[in-house]
């Protein structure tokens, strides 16, 4: 499919209300977005690009029953996609967390999801720089960046649009063919 998927997990809404952002700044270039825990395999597989995003839960999980979901979540999502070929998908993660609540998990679901999609085969892209940030420890971080956008809506909410605007127009072009 020649659209960028748009596929989110959310407890409270928030990383939904991120995910309808993107896709209102992409326009036509986008699908909705759609929640991870109603969405198939199939679905996510019909596109070649795709944005995903998730908050970090529980102790630097996933959303999912474990964290006290009541629908399914990223967590029931990924074990589907073990065993598939990703090669040829391009994708890029945002992800929400609070870096002093959890200042040593911060963000830990981007890091997650990028080893789930690359032992798949796919090419993840939209690194961002940790600096700007005030954190202990994160699984999402390879050297100075994260393994993509993190967003902090509890302590750096204006911070946010303007990092959507950098983060996409940085990813836009590897998204769209
Ligand atoms: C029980 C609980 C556990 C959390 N654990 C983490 C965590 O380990 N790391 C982190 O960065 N944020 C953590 N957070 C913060 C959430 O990721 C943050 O509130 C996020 O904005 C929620 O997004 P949502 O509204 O899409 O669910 C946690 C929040 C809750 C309520």
């Amino acid at each position: 499919m020649a659209s960028i998927g748009i596929f989110f997990g959310t407890d409270t809404g928030r990383t939904r209300l991120v995910a309808k952002q993107i896709a209102k700044k992409l326009g036509e270039a986008a699908a909705p977005p759609v929640n991870i825990g109603r969405t198939t395999v199939e679905q996510f597989l019909a596109h070649d690009a795709l944005i995903v995003g998730s908050p970090t839960l529980g102790d630097g999980e996933l959303p999912g029953e474990s964290t006290g979901l009541t629908q399914p979540s990223w967590e029931e999502f990924l074990p589907q996609l073990a065993g598939a070929d990703l090669r040829g998908k391009t994708i890029a993660i945002f992800g929400l967390g609070d870096q002093k609540k959890y200042e040593n998990e911060f963000v830990d679901a981007i890091g997650i999801l990028h080893d789930a999609f690359v032992a798949g085969g796919a090419r993840v892209i939209g690194r961002w720089p940790t600096a700007g940030y005030d954190f202990a420890a994160s699984a999402a971080v390879d050297g100075d960046d994260f393994l993509g956008l993190a967003i902090d809506q509890h302590h750096q909410p204006l911070l946010t649009e303007q990092r959507l605007d950098t983060w996409l127009e940085q990813i836009k072009p590897e998204l769209l063919p």
